[in-house]
């Protein structure tokens, strides 16, 4: 539809898009780095104190621990914990009127985002790529067969997906949000996919496993991969989830 391939925010992302035949030449504009701590020399400094003694706060070892984990153990996850970890990355939580709340906030209460996912290593789940059918708390098995391979080489051949138990793969419906803010919908787009990759991340740790986002790939690959209409959807943002190695189940991969 024209309306939505004339905006700029679609522009963008279309200009931005990875393609495994044209990665080399694509330029890179020379952009200066800073530090990541910004200072304020001259300001008062309030130290901040570390003895919380907030007792009831369970997330704070999966904040903690949380680290981008590329290595996993050669253990399925089960089907309980990945629907646990779908309920918490867009799960229905409440409704007012015609509106669904979910797990992870969204600009306007649109939910941009879709989630679909590879199953790698999943109990009682066929290996093949779903999508999370977040109305019905259900799934929708859109490709048969083994993915691994084929995601992670969409990934920019970075292996370690290939030995997840899951890899996640969120994607965007642009007009959901653009059709209400317009150009400055695609920053919400992008805002909820990062609410959606954190939460998915945290509930990964509280079942024992741990993951690593993903937002290197070739957007066309894995485009064709989910068969996304690309006028009107794109691969957005990815995640791997594997279980986590600890030290009496070393496992070299
Ligand atoms: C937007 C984004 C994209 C990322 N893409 C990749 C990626 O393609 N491959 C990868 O191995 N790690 C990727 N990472 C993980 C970062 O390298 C990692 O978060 C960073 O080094 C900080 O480490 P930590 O997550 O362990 O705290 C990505 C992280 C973010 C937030």
């Amino acid at each position: 539809m024209p309306e939505l391939e004339g905006c700029t925010g679609y522009k963008y992302i279309n200009e931005t898009a990875y393609h495994r035949d044209t990665i080399k030449e694509t330029l890179r504009p020379a952009i200066a780095q800073v530090d990541t701590f910004k200072q304020y020399p001259d300001a008062e400094k309030i130290e901040l104190p570390r003895n919380w003694t907030l007792k009831e706060a369970r997330i704070t070892p999966l904040l903690q621990k949380r680290r981008s984990l590329r290595k996993y153990l050669m253990e399925p996850i089960s089907f309980d914990e990945l629907a646990f970890i779908l309920w918490a990355s867009q799960g229905i939580t409440g409704k007012s009127g015609d509106y669904s709340f979910r797990t992870t906030p969204s600009g306007g209460a649109l939910y941009p985002v879709e989630t679909y996912f590879s199953a790698n290593f999943v109990e009682d789940l066929d290996p093949g790529i779903y999508h999370f059918d977040v109305e019905k708390f259900a799934l929708d098995k859109i490709r048969d067969g083994d993915q691994a391979e084929a995601v992670a080489s969409a990934c920019m051949n970075q292996k370690f997906m290939a030995r997840s138990a899951v890899t996640f793969l969120w994607s965007a419906v642009y007009r959901r949000s653009m059709s209400k803010y317009g150009n400055r919908g695609l920053r919400y787009v992008l805002l909820d996919a990062g609410h959606i990759c954190q939460n998915t991340l945290i509930a990964a740790e509280a079942t024992g496993c741990g993951g690593c986002p993903v937002a290197a790939f070739y957007d066309d690959e894995l485009n064709a991969l989910l068969g996304l209409d690309e006028k009107e959807e794109t691969m957005l943002y990815a995640a791997s989830v594997g279980k986590k190695i600890v030290a009496e189940k070393q496992c070299k991969l």
